[in-house]
């Protein structure tokens, strides 16, 4: 089905920044153009939907973009849009400017409020899942995913070096509030030892009884993967717990943080944003609405954005044990 009432559509990028938004901005404003739309980006996420920051973009405010971390539309975390107020002044403000559906570049909680603004005003939208977490329902990865693991493991080498010099057991910690995909992924990519994640309980005594058989085996160094989630604690505190159980060990901390965030994406997650973004376009104009742009199996899936949202993708347990097996 055709629809001939979208002939201007904005985007945006909200919540969480993650490598790869700028390749989806790429591929909507290229394909909106070709598809003889007219295209706004709207600045700082959702906070620029309330406060009128739009900006005609053309072929050429996005030349150059694809290689660039981070996104040139800015995004944002806004309170306002929480209420149902702040989405009227948006819906208001999106109507002015003759804006006829709107494309959001976010996680989870961008989407929550994507599928709010649809459910009240009936606007027509389209998600595309940008987060390093990877762990939105109805697409194999997020845009972002597959450059943050690499940027952790590079690093996770270089720490290796350090810990295997000077016998250490480092604690290196990454991002991940709710969901495990980074710490379980870049654990197995990286030979960590052990992996803690916000999905399985820690047991502190277990995790030094095994250290303890690591190091009878002549290993004289080691590194655990700690998601910042885990209900420890951080990998400060979880390695102050392990250190007290076994004070002979030379133990350090590394928090990763936001330099998991930037950087310029992988090959993988360019290639992910530009068939997404195209796909996000083509979607509006075939009339979807309330939906996500996903791949799975490498096929372009649409999937509701409660669905994307409520059910979250969920890590595979059964990695976690082969992760142990292949670093012993
Ligand atoms: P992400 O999209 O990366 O998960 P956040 O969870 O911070 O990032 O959400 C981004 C923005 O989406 C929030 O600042 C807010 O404006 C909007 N948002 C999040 N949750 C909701 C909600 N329940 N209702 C309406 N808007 C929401
Ligand atoms: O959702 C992306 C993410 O980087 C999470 O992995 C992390 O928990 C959170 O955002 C950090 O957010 P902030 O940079 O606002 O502290």
């Amino acid at each position: 089905m055709k629809t001939d009432k979208v002939k201007r559509i904005a985007l945006l990028t909200s919540g969480g920044d993650a490598p790869g938004m700028n390749a989806a901005i790429r591929a909507i404003v290229r394909s909106a153009i070709y598809y003889n739309l007219k295209v706004v980006g709207v600045e700082n996420g959702f906070s620029g939907l309330i406060n009128n920051d739009f900006i005609e973009m053309k072929s050429h405010s996005v030349s150059k973009i694809i290689s660039r971390g981070g996104t040139i539309l800015k995004s944002s975390r806004c309170p306002e849009f929480k209420t149902q107020q702040g989405r009227e002044r948006a819906f208001n403000n999106m109507k002015a400017a003759g804006i006829d559906a709107l494309i959001v570049n976010g996680g989870d909680g961008s989407f929550r409020g994507t599928d709010l603004l649809y459910k009240e005003f009936g606007i027509p939208v389209i998600g595309i899942p940008c987060t390093i977490d990877n762990d939105i329902y109805g697409t194999d990865f997020t845009i972002g995913f597959d450059s943050a693991i690499n940027t952790v493991i590079r690093a996770v080498d270089n720490i290796r070096d350090t810990a295997e010099s000077h016998n250490i057991l480092f604690f290196v910690e990454v991002m991940g509030r709710h969901s495990g995909f980074i710490a379980l992924n870049s654990s197995i990519a990286s030979g960590a030892e052990a992996t803690l994640l916000p999905e399985i309980r820690t047991d502190i005594d277990q995790l030094c009884h095994f250290m303890e058989m690591e190091r009878r085996k002549n290993k004289t160094s080691g590194i655990v993967i700690v998601a910042e989630g885990d209900e420890e604690g951080g990998a400060a505190e979880i390695a102050q717990k392990v250190k007290q159980r076994l004070p002979n060990y030379e133990t350090r901390v590394t928090t990763l943080g936001h330099i998991q965030r930037g950087g310029s994406p992988t090959c993988n997650d360019r290639v992910l944003a530009s068939l997404l973004g195209h796909a996000a376009v083509k979607g509006l104009l075939e009339g979807k609405t309330g939906l996500m742009a996903g791949q799975v199996n490498r096929q372009i899936v649409f999937t509701s954005l409660e669905e994307a949202f409520s059910k979250r993708d969920k890590i595979d347990k059964s990695w976690i044990e082969i992760s142990k097996i292949i670093s012993m």
